[in-house]
């Protein structure tokens, strides 16, 4: 089974005490809930990653970073390395967010040093990419996510790209409160899938998980997660409130099979 998984991007919000208090609720929440196998992590500012990343060791929650710099070290006031934050015991780091794109400017060229810099620091990477709402309109969405995926992982390796998460992310869905249909998500992830697969292999496309982001809450949740193409999500807005985070998980456990219905299986190794 491929892996699921639910991110909360907490973008530029939340002050330390903040931090604290939703981390604790989702503590202890997480604490006593079977998640059968959902990986829930959170991507707080730097300041916090390290106190995050030691309050959640041995958990069920994970942390990730919300960016990375392109260098390793030297005069680059105000970046952070991928050594950097590696060295805080975070493992995975977000790259490609749509916000870096516009408001800093970020494209292929760096895009792709910064992938390679996390993977040289063995950090893995969630890649979001996703078109705007002109693109979306001009019905260029395939064009624009083959030119944004191809750009940064044609020049990896298969053992490179299990190191990837996929995450699709309309631009105009997010933030906005309009979410991707079930229909285009799975479109979409589906395309993806396939675009992996011919740049590697089947088998490699098969275990890439790809998360939605855009718009989820515990409403849209369930019929996006029910895609067969729809590994996980990420999202801004709900995971700001324990609440709204936790029922996004909510109706991603509908869709996971509990263990008692996973051991159906008729012979060993059949998947
Ligand atoms: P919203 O869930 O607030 O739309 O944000 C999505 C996102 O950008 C997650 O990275």
């Amino acid at each position: 089974m491929r892996r699921k998984i639910v991110v909360g991007n907490w973008k530029m919000n939340k002050n330390y005490w903040q931090a604290v208090e939703l981390i604790e609720s989702l503590l202890a929440y997480t604490e006593t809930r079977d998640l059968k196998g959902l990986e829930v992590l959170i991507a707080p500012a730097y300041p916090f990653l390290h106190y995050a990343y030691q309050s959640t060791k041995d958990t069920k929650v994970q942390v990730v970073a919300q960016d990375i710099s392109a260098y390793e070290s030297g005069a680059y006031t105000g970046e952070v390395s991928a050594d950097m934050i590696r060295s805080t015991g975070v493992q995975t780091v977000i790259i490609g967010h749509s916000e870096r794109r516009k408001y800093h400017g970020e494209g292929a060229q760096l895009l792709g040093e910064k992938i390679d810099s996390a993977l040289a620091n063995h950090l893995e990477v969630i890649y979001c990419m996703g078109e705007t709402l002109a693109a979306r309109r001009a019905k260029a969405q395939f064009e624009v996510a083959k030119k944004q995926l191809m750009d940064v992982l044609r020049p990896l390796n298969r053992d490179q790209m299990q190191q990837i998460c996929i995450a699709y992310e309309p631009v105009w869905a997010i933030g906005t409160g309009e979410t991707a249909t079930a229909e285009q998500a799975q479109e979409m992830h589906r395309y993806i899938r396939q675009l992996i697969a011919d740049r590697f292999d089947p088998e490699t496309a098969a275990r890439v998980p790809l998360l939605y982001g855009g718009s989820l809450r515990p409403e849209n949740a369930a019929l996006l997660c029910a895609q067969p193409d729809v590994d996980g999500g990420l999202m801004g807005g709900a995971a700001l409130r324990a609440e709204q985070f936790i029922g996004v998980i909510e109706a991603w456990l509908t869709q996971i099979p509990s263990p008692a219905k996973r051991g159906c299986r008729s012979s060993p190794g059949m998947d």
